[in-house]
C-alpha cells in the first residue's frame, strides 16, 4: 500500500491554519513524535471488536462530549461530571435496549475545529476565524487568533491528563453500577419534571435488588464496578494526528494513538483529499460525518477507500442531517450501503444540522428539534429493516444554558445566563439524560418490533 503517515502532505487539505513559523512548527512535531501514546494498540483492536457487535446489532454505540474542549474550561471536575452523565445514559440504554452500550467521549483530543468561513469580521476588523485551543485562542484580537505550534504541545499534555482521570473513574469506583444508578434516581425523584421516567428506573432498581439477591454484586464481580471509556475527535490537525501515529510492533499495522477512534468532519471528507488520505492508512475505526450533501455514490467511494476489505467495526457512517430533511435524504444513503453489502456502523448526530442563531447572537439548538431528528432516524432504519447503531451527541456534564428546552423548559432568555461552550451549543447533564430516556424507548421499540436485526 503507498500509504505513509506523511503522505497526506501530497494532497489538497482545507481547514488547515497558516503557521507563520515553520521552523518551530518542526520541533513541535518533532518533539510530539517522541511523547508517549495517549492510547495503545491493543485497545484500539478493543473498541473495533465492540464496534463490530454494533455492526451486528448486539451492541448500541453512545459516543459524546464537548464539541471543542478548551484550555479554560480544564477541570478535574468537569471530567469527572461529563464521566458521571455518560454511565448514566448508558445504564438507562443498556437497561431498555437489553444490549450492551459502547461508550465513547469526544474527550482528551476534542480541540481542533473547522470553520464556516477562514476569517471573523467585528465592527470592520477582519482576523482569522478561531480554529479550536489546539490552533490558536478564542479572544478577538491579532495576537490570539495567530496559530501557534507550541499549542500542540499544551493539548497533548491535557489529553494524556484527561485521560489519566478517565482511566481511574473507570477503574477505581466511579463506573459502579449502584453509585450510577442512585444518581440516576436522585434525577429521577428530584426533578418534578423527570418523574416521567420514574418507572423505568425503578426497574432498574428491581434488577439491581434481584441481582444482589443471587449474590451478583459489584464487590464480587468487576463488570459491575468498572467499564470502558473510550476516547475519540476530529482528526482535523494531521500534524498532530501523524506525529502521535506509531507502528504497532506486534503487527506492524499503524495506529494514530491520539485516541481511540478518529472521525473525518462534513467539510474535509472529500475522498481524493488529505484527511481521507491520512485515515486509510491507520488501523483505528474511524468515523465519517454525513450532512445532506452527501450522495449514495460519495459515500461508496468513501467507504471503498477507507475500508476496502469490508472490516466489520472500522467504518462509523455518523449521520447530521437535521431535522428536516432526515427523513429525505437519509433513507437514499442508508439503501445504497445495505444494497452494496458494506458493514459499517451507523449512528446520528442530531446537533449539527439542527443549529440556529437567536436575535440576541447565541448558537443554539432546540432540544426537541433535537429529538425529533432521533425520531426520524430511527423511523428509517425501521423501514429499511436495518439497526438504528447509535448516538453522536454534543453534551457536558455540567448544567450550562446552551440548548433551549428539554424538562427545564430553557428560553432564549435564559441561554446568557451560562453560556460557556467555545463552539457549538451542548446538551447540559439534564438535558443529555433525558434524551437517553427517550432514546431507550425508540431503541427499545425498535428492537421489539424487529427482533432479528
Ligand atoms: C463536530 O462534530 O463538531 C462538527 C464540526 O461536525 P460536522 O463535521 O458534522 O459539521
Ligand atoms: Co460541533
Amino acid at each position: 500500500m503507498d500509504w505513509t503517515k506523511n503522505s497526506w502532505r501530497n494532497k489538497p487539505i482545507k481547514q488547515q491554519p497558516v503557521y507563520e513559523d515553520q521552523e518551530k512548527l518542526k520541533q513541535v512535531e518533532k518533539e510530539l513524535s517522541k511523547y508517549p501514546p495517549l492510547v495503545f494498540a491493543g485497545e484500539v483492536r478493543s473498541l473495533k471488536k465492540d464496534l463490530a457487535k454494533v455492526c451486528e446489532g448486539k451492541a448500541f454505540l453512545l459516543q459524546g462530549g464537548d464539541c471543542a474542549e478548551s484550555f479554560a474550561e480544564f477541570d478535574a471536575n468537569n471530567i469527572r461530571d461529563m464521566f458521571k452523565v455518560m454511565m448514566q445514559m448508558a445504564v438507562v440504554l443498556t437497561f431498555a435496549g437489553g444490549l450492551p452500550v459502547v461508550k465513547i467521549g469526544r474527550i482528551a483530543g476534542q480541540f481542533a475545529k473547522p470553520r464556516s468561513s477562514d476569517y471573523e469580521e467585528k465592527n470592520g476588523v477582519k482576523l482569522p476565524s478561531y480554529r479550536g485551543d489546539i490552533i490558536n485562542s478564542i479572544e478577538f484580537t491579532p495576537e490570539a487568533r495567530k496559530a501557534d505550534p507550541e499549542r500542540m504541545l499544551k493539548a497533548y499534555n491535557q489529553s494524556a491528563a484527561t485521560m489519566n482521570l478517565l482511566r481511574a473513574f473507570a477503574r477505581g469506583g466511579l463506573a459502579d453500577l449502584r453509585k450510577i444508578h442512585k444518581w440516576t434516581l436522585d434525577f429521577v425523584k428530584e426533578s418534578p419534571q423527570a418523574h416521567k421516567f420514574e418507572e423505568l428506573a425503578d426497574r432498574i432498581t428491581e434488577s439491581l435488588k434481584f441481582m444482589e439477591a443471587v449474590g451478583i454484586n459489584p464487590e464480587n464481580t468487576p463488570k459491575l464496578r468498572e467499564t470502558t471509556l473510550y476516547t475519540s475527535h476530529e482528526a482535523l490537525l494531521l500534524n498532530y494526528e501523524e506525529a502521535l501515529t506509531r507502528q504497532d510492533s506486534l503487527t506492524e499495522e499503524w495506529y494514530d494513538c491520539s485516541a481511540h477512534m478518529l472521525w473525518i468532519g462534513d467539510r474535509t471528507r472529500d475522498p481524493n483529499e488529505a484527511h481521507v488520505e491520512f485515515l486509510r492508512g491507520v488501523k483505528n475505526p474511524v468515523g465519517v460525518k454525513a450532512g445532506p450533501t452527501m450522495t449514495p455514490e460519495g459515500l461508496l467511494e468513501i467507504i471503498e477507500k477507507l475500508n476496502p476489505e469490508n472490516e466489520p467495526g472500522r467504518i462509523n457512517i455518523i449521520v447530521r442531517m437535521g431535522a428536516d430533511k432526515i427523513e429525505n435524504e437519509f433513507p437514499k444513503l442508508l439503501k445504497a450501503v445495505k444494497d452494496a453489502g458494506k458493514n459499517v456502523v451507523w449512528s446520528i448526530d442530531p446537533m449539527h444540522g439542527n443549529t440556529v442563531k437567536t436575535p440576541n447572537g447565541y448558537k443554539t439548538r432546540d432540544f426537541n428539534e433535537v429529538l425529533r431528528e432521533v425520531k426520524g432516524y430511527f423511523k428509517v432504519h425501521e423501514e429499511m429493516g436495518t439497526f438504528p447503531g447509535g448516538v453522536h451527541l454534543e453534551m457536558t456534564g455540567r448544567e450550562v444554558t446552551e440548548c433551549v428546552g428539554g424538562s427545564q423548559e430553557i428560553k432564549e432568555c435564559d441561554l446568557e445566563r451560562c453560556y460557556e461552550t467555545h463552539c457549538d451549543p451542548r446538551l447540559n447533564a439534564t438535558q443529555a439524560l433525558e434524551l437517553s430516556f427517550l432514546i431507550a424507548d425508540l431503541l427499545k421499540q425498535a428492537i421489539n418490533k424487529n427482533p432479528q436485526i
